[in-house]
């Protein structure tokens, strides 16, 4: 990991030099045919109702499953299999990562350039309207890197300096975007966001989720809130550090192809996060808490069909940078 090309924070002396931690018995679980001849017999249809429950009910004790085997083999499939699932869908409007939708369900995982590597962090924990569950279907894994990287925040969050905690529970984390007019062809504007042309869309939704905001001369958007860096699983009821300090910091760009040689003012970074109160965060504290998310990080080699299942508040995901082709494909799930 350390000095690994577009890598969020490689440079810094505390990076990890590689993935340490293996994958265990029980994280993720993998499910997977007993035979290959039990495999050819598997219909979606008859597994999902024999498992559906099931998976519900452990999903929040294992935080990953880890399903293979099962015949499908394309975005198509992926959607049907979603489609029999029992869940709520949640639509990725104002998510900050790039992605295209392929059906009502099933979008591409990220179109983020293959050379970066995307550091774990759980899904859109940005906001306060964030998916409880999120599945990845492994179509084409790449033939050369791109595994899947998953961490137990549970675990991690044992590791961070009591202090940093202390200080991010006490003001709690600002999450800021700013978001170019689509003429101005930046890295996402406000209309590829939330898939409008029409402001006045935009201005509900700030004001229906509490975000402060301001258009600024050349109809660029700036829009953040501050939240709190813990929030409670609905299961468990356990309190869970569920944050993206690192992963949403302006940092993230400097290590971007596309932004390498950009000095621009922190805040002018497509986002960006200071504490609560307006205090920038120092690069050394972001380092520190990727460090103890590399260090606790479990790295995952697709194969084909592969579908992981992801408990979203108790295991984050990120991927390494691959050559070749890849295609993944990910739903949303209240
Ligand atoms: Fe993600």
């Amino acid at each position: 990991m350390s000095n690994r090309s577009f890598l969020p924070g490689s440079d810094h002396p505390s990076m990890p030099s590689h993935i340490s931690k293996n994958p265990t018995e029980t994280f993720p679980l993998v499910l997977q045919p007993i035979s290959n001849s039990s495999a050819k017999n598997i219909s979606i249809k008859e597994w999902v109702k024999e498992t559906e429950f099931w998976i519900e009910e452990v999903l929040h004790k294992y935080g990953a499953i880890l399903v293979r085997g099962l015949p499908l083999s394309s975005a198509d499939d992926f959607s049907h299999f979603i489609d029999i699932l029992n869940y709520e869908l949640m639509d990725y409007t104002s998510g900050t990562g790039i992605r295209n939708v392929v059906s009502g369900n099933v979008s591409t995982a990220s179109n983020e350039l293959s050379s970066v590597s995307l550091e774990p962090h759980n899904e859109m924990a940005y906001t306060r309207n964030y998916p409880s569950k999120i599945l990845f279907f492994a179509q084409t894994p790449a033939p050369k890197g791109g595994e899947g990287v998953i961490v137990d925040v549970r675990e991690y969050a044992k590791l961070l300096d009591p202090e940093i905690k202390q200080k991010l529970q006490e003001t709690g984390i600002k999450y800021i975007r700013f978001l170019q007019d689509r003429r101005f062809g930046g890295y996402t504007s406000w209309q590829d966001s939330f898939l409008t042309n029409d402001k006045e869309v935009v201005i509900k939704f700030m004001n229906e989720h509490n975000y402060d905001f301001n258009w600024d001369e050349n109809d660029n958007l700036t829009y953040s809130q501050v939240l709190s860096p813990i929030v409670k699983h609905p299961k468990t009821g356990e309190e869970i550090w569920f944050n993206q300090p690192h992963s949403h910091h302006a940092s993230y760009f400097y290590y971007h192809p596309d932004f390498i040689d950009s000095k621009l003012e922190p805040h002018l970074y497509p986002f960006h996060c200071q504490l609560g109160d307006g205090t920038e965060l120092s690069l050394d504290l972001i380092a520190h808490i990727r460090q103890k998310i590399w260090l606790s990080a479990v790295s995952i080699q697709w194969q084909k069909g592969d579908v992981l299942i992801l408990d979203n508040l108790l295991v984050q995901h990120g991927r390494m940078s691959f050559e070749g082709p890849r295609q993944m494909f990910v739903s949303i799930l209240k």
